[in-house]
């Protein structure tokens, strides 16, 4: 009767919500003291600050280990301390207790959503009251060795892109019409590569990922026809990204933008918004997006075994050009994250048009209910409702879905058990 309020508890959700929380997290946070090891490692320890550094890298390698055993013997969440972090303290501490009211303050009883956002800000918590390793970002080599996993997708992108821009501004609506089509759908499966979902993944099933041709026969909710309805009423408008996943997804956030202010009519400024901190793996951060743009025409960046040719190379140089200039320009724009909540919609009001991406985002707009597939998304949203024009572009990886047409989700249940949340 409130589904805005229920919590996703059908079978399938709960088995994948365990497998989430005893296999998956736990790499995750192993990663992380892996990725500190070998920094603490490199070490030479011969200066005061260094073994300070030294001893503070030691001591988050302890916490962090702590929490993979809290995790995997079933502990109770433990409340938050302030850590100079925006002041969400009190609100993950009131839920939390809440849920022990209703016995689900456990690791493996507690909702889905919120124990990952609990377990993303604790570790940030960890970090952000050290001394030397609060601005450290403990996912930056995994996101920087995806990208150069992506080199062979990311260059056909960019060749593809370049040969459009070499034939100019298009003029013809029809011609438009298809670009803007095939630009969504790069962005939208760009999606599909998500550090947090995909924890074990080789260079070649990346490169595989990225090279599918999945086109719309994927798309359970596809409401292209009005997102084209409402692009034809634009002139020189700003379009914001909320942007999710860094390296390759970020990338195809990038192409879209690019395709928007320099090939269409409609748009001549493009807002990024990123994350404040770490977050989920992989979603960018402010650093996240400026070294992307560095690395396309860093020549040493993409390794000479990256099949890369010189043509590929040529292409990233150029798009880097463009979009460095359109920074300067400010066509495209980095907002200044203030861990954007979805009531704070005065910045996003100033857009024509805001493009969520990802699964996260998606729960977050829809309340992560557990509301009929075919409820309308204009029903379902939150307090964004009505108030600014909302495109979400999101692969299915958690279990919450409305908008679809009636009979989809018998359909595809049959096709495949797992559609809800295997992001295809
Ligand atoms: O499925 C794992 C998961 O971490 C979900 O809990 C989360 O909603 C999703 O992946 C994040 O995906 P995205 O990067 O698309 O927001
Ligand atoms: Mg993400």
């Amino acid at each position: 009767a409130t589904p805005r309020l229920a919590r996703l508890v059908l079978s399938g959700g709960i088995v994948f919500t365990v497998y989430e929380k005893v296999k998956r997290w736990p790499i995750i946070l192993t990663g992380v003291v892996d990725e500190l090891n070998k920094i603490d490692g490199a070490l030479s320890a011969s200066t005061d600050d260094e073994q300070a550094k030294l001893a503070e890298g030691k001591q988050l390698i302890n916490e962090i280990s702590g929490l993979i055993y809290e995790m995997r013997h079933d502990r109770e969440l433990s409340p938050l301390q302030a850590t100079g972090l925006p002041d969400d303290t009190a609100a993950y501490n009131d839920e939390l207790a809440q849920l022990a009211e209703k016995g689900q303050n456990k690791w493996f009883t507690s909702p889905w959503l919120f124990a990952e956002c609990y377990l993303y800000r604790r570790l940030r918590g960890l970090f952000a009251v050290t001394k030397h390793w609060n601005l450290f970002d403990p996912f930056a080599s995994q996101k920087l060795s995806t990208w150069r996993s992506s080199a062979v997708g990311a260059a056909a992108l960019a060749k593809s892109l370049q040969k459009l821009v070499q034939e100019g501004p298009v003029d013809d609506e029809k011609k438009l019409e298809l670009d803007l089509l095939g630009m969504l759908e790069v962005d939208l499966w760009g999606n599909a590569t998500d550090l947090s979902l995909l924890t074990s993944l080789t260079h070649e099933e990346i490169q595989q990922l990225q090279s599918v041709e999945r086109g719309q026969h994927f798309v359970l909710k596809n409401d292209f026809e009005r997102t084209w309805e409402h692009f034809k009423t634009l002139k020189d408008a700003r379009v914001d990204i909320v942007l999710d996943n860094s390296a390759f997804e970020l990338y195809t956030d990038m192409v879209l933008a690019d395709w928007l202010v320099t090939l269409s009519p409609y748009v001549s400024e493009v807002v990024f918004h990123p994350k404040l901190v770490p977050w989920f793996v992989s979603d960018v951060q402010p650093h996240d997006f400026l070294i992307l743009l560095d690395t396309l025409d860093d020549p040493s960046f993409f390794p000479t075994d990256s099949g890369l040719t010189e043509e590929d190379r040529t292409a990233f140089r150029e798009l880097a050009a463009r979009w460095k200039r359109y920074v300067k320009e400010g066509k495209f724009r980095l907002s200044v994250p203030t861990e954007l909540k979805m009531g704070d919609k005065g910045e996003l009001q100033k857009a024509s048009l805001v493009i969520f991406k990802g699964d996260l985002n998606y729960r977050k707009l829809v309340g992560d209910a557990w509301w009929p597939t075919t409820t309308p998304f204009d029903d379902a949203l939150g307090p964004l409702r009505g108030k600014i024009d909302i495109l979400s572009l999101r692969t299915c990886k958690a279990d919450t879905v409305v908008g679809l047409p009636e009979g989809t989700e018998e359909r595809v249940e049959k096709e495949d058990p797992k559609w809800r949340i295997n992001g295809k």
